[in-house]
């Protein structure tokens, strides 16, 4: 059922913006920060594009509306809808399964049967927008099944996917009761991309052995009941990016350079400044660090006098008990910390329990010597990025766990660790604090050009053209 619809929409769970309503009902909005936000924006508005996704608060049924020259479609998600498919199947079942169980997955068929009603729910919205012959653009996780509803309603349609976090080896994967519909959902796309060639290459194992589908390369044949070829879908690897040049040119303000300069103040003008900046969740490895960290002063490699950390831990999925455990680990953690070592006028730890404005992030990320990304697993890491991408002086030591995707890309020039080995990684905390001058800028400049080089609009351009080189089918297929 095609309208005159738009020729992009984006699919994803969160809208560019949250949404409330004022006073007289009326919707008013702030733009959310992420990074899925900075990198998808101007391609929606350079295009006659429209964005589909959930406004941030229950039961908000709204009509689309327009803001920021993007066409907003508002998907209404109810306070058991949150419960059951973003707490529950999104954040509790799919999060810790595509991040190496960390935690144990939970799997309840009732939150299941909820996330298949809500990606038909966003499948219909995205229906509804879409121009004949339209491209949409499926984000994450939280939306496996869009794809396959929304061909059920469009065939006329170019259909990508983009998945941001991991995707698991097949053993893992596997554990999922519902992983032949998962895997189904996704084959829907035409193009289906991963963060890692290595992901990819899981998602195309997991078809394999749970499809009838051939597969050859990242090419999937997918045939009808008579042998049929009817289409192909391609998986593999477009690994995701910031606004380099932007966060570049931000941090080279005079503002944020005056910035970096009073934290450092403000901190006790500590020799080495280490720092974390992460969601406050279990994949990004703060306890490890923290660990790591507290071993040093123990064994007087490091002092409070020369050193301090800050570690920024914004809040996230505070409802999700897994989360909430760690926030008191963490805390208990630095607690322990800063009780045992810390001297008047020198805490061991800065921690801070909130986010930021990009402003103060980037006077952060230019005060520090040493940027801690210690994740157990992770999809991309766009932290560590913007650390680089701040850093236009060339210097500062970039730590950087093997398992996250970003190290793909930055691994030959970032200091490398395995942060499930604590002594490995406070030695590679140790090089970073004593590292030669001269290793640290060619390290940084290196990063630098990687960085400034794939930035995000270098990322949606490749997707979007890949994609758009697949063949449109006629209505009627
Ligand atoms: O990395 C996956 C992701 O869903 C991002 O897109 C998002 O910024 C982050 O996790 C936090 O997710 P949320 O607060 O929407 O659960």
């Amino acid at each position: 059922m095609a309208t005159a619809g738009y020729d992009l929409v984006i699919v994803a769970n969160r809208l560019p913006v949250d949404v409330s309503l004022d006073d007289n009902g009326e919707p008013t909005w702030t733009r959310s920060p992420g990074g899925l936000v900075t990198a998808l924006e101007p391609v929606v508005q350079k295009s006659d594009g429209a964005w589909v996704g959930w406004g941030g608060s229950a039961d908000l049924e709204l009509e689309p509306f327009d803001a920021d020259d993007m066409r907003l479609v508002p998907v209404a998600l109810s306070e058991d809808d949150l419960t059951q498919y973003y707490e529950g199947f999104s954040n509790d079942t799919l999060w810790p399964l595509y991040h190496d169980v960390i935690q144990p997955p939970t799997f309840h068929r009732q939150w299941w049967d909820a996330y298949q009603r809500v990606n038909r729910r966003f499948a219909d919205a995205a229906a509804a927008q879409a121009a004949p012959g339209a491209t949409v653009w499926v984000h994450d996780y939280q939306l496996q099944l869009v794809p396959k509803y929304l061909r059920e309603q469009r065939p006329d349609i170019r259909i990508g996917y983009f998945h941001h976090i991991p995707f698991p080896p097949l053993e893992i994967f596997v554990q999922l009761p519902w992983r032949k519909q998962v895997v189904e959902g996704l084959l829907g796309a035409d193009l289906i991309g991963f963060q890692r060639g290595g992901d990819a290459a899981n998602f195309v194992r997991a078809v394999r052995r749970l499809t009838e589908h051939t597969t050859r390369g990242q090419m999937v044949t997918l045939t009808d009941a008579n042998g049929r070829v009817e289409r192909h879908v391609r998986a593999a690897a477009f690994p995701i990016s910031i606004d380099s040049h932007a966060f570049d040119t931000m941090a080279r303000t005079p503002e944020v350079q005056q910035r970096a300069k009073e934290i450092r103040t403000e901190l006790g003008d500590p020799k080495v400044l280490l720092l974390g900046v992460d969601r406050l969740d279990y994949t990004k490895g703060i306890r490890h660090r923290i660990k790591a960290y507290g071993e040093l002063l123990e064994d007087g490699r490091l002092s409070v006098e020369d050193a301090t950390l800050v570690q920024v831990a914004s809040p996230s999925r505070e409802n999700v008990g897994a989360y909430q455990q760690l926030r008191d680990d963490v805390e208990i953690l630095v607690g322990r910390i800063n009780g045992d070592y810390s001297e008047f006028g020198h805490p061991a730890i800065h921690y801070m329990h909130h986010s930021y404005p990009m402003e103060e992030m980037a006077a952060l990320y230019l005060a520090a010597d040493v940027m801690l990304v210690t994740a157990l697993r992770d999809g991309m890491n766009l932290v560590a990025k913007e650390y680089i991408a701040a850093r236009s002086d060339d210097r500062g030591a970039l730590v950087l766990s093997e398992f996250t995707g970003a190290a793909d890309e930055l691994g030959g020039a970032a200091i490398l660790v395995n942060p499930h080995d604590i002594s490995g990684l406070k030695n590679a905390i140790m090089h970073a604090v004593n590292i030669d001058p001269r290793e640290a800028r060619k390290r940084m400049r290196r990063l630098r050009r990687r960085v400034l080089e794939n930035d995000v609009a270098n990322w949606s351009n490749t997707f979007l053209s890949v994609l758009t080189a697949v063949p449109v089918r006629s209505s009627h297929v």
